[in-house]
């Protein structure tokens, strides 16, 4: 797979990044996401690629993630939803929702939705 448009969201790290790095090194122009600035911008400096910064706690960060994209990227050809984790102890969101089950499901479904309803 080349000369794609690729998304990968929770790229700040673990298989995202690594997922990243091999997708950028076939030829790919690859944009990474995630939600520590520090991180996202380490791992974007390395491939001389975009990055954009979301937490997907917050559904409004979703939407501006997915606002910006669809301004910058008129064809996304992949979405990679990895970003996600289990986060412990019940936590709710400012969405008022589950964090584990907001971050891992409600989040890139919104993501997804929003990018192909454009
Ligand atoms: N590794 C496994 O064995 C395994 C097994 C089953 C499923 N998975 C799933 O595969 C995906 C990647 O796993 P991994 O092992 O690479 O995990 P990881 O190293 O912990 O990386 C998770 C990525 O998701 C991001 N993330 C976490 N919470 C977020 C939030 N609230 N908003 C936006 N981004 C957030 C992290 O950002 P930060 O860098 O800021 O933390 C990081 O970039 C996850 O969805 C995980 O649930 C992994």
């Amino acid at each position: 797979m080349s000369n794609r448009t690729i998304v990968i969201t929770g790229a700040s790290d673990g298989i995202g990044a690594a997922a990243a790095r091999a997708l950028h090194n076939l030829g790919n122009r690859v944009v990474v996401v995630g939600r520590s600035p520090e991180k996202t911008a380490a791992v974007a400096r390395g491939l001389d690629c975009d990055y954009l910064v979301a937490d997907f706690a917050r559904l409004d960060d979703v939407r501006s993630l997915a606002g910006t994209l669809l301004e910058r990227y008129p064809r996304i050809d992949v979405l990679v939803n990895n970003a996600g984790g289990i986060m412990g102890s019940r936590e709710e969101t400012v969405d008022g929702h589950e964090k584990t089950l907001q971050v891992n499901h409600l989040a890139p479904f919104l993501l997804t939705n929003l990018l192909l309803s454009a």
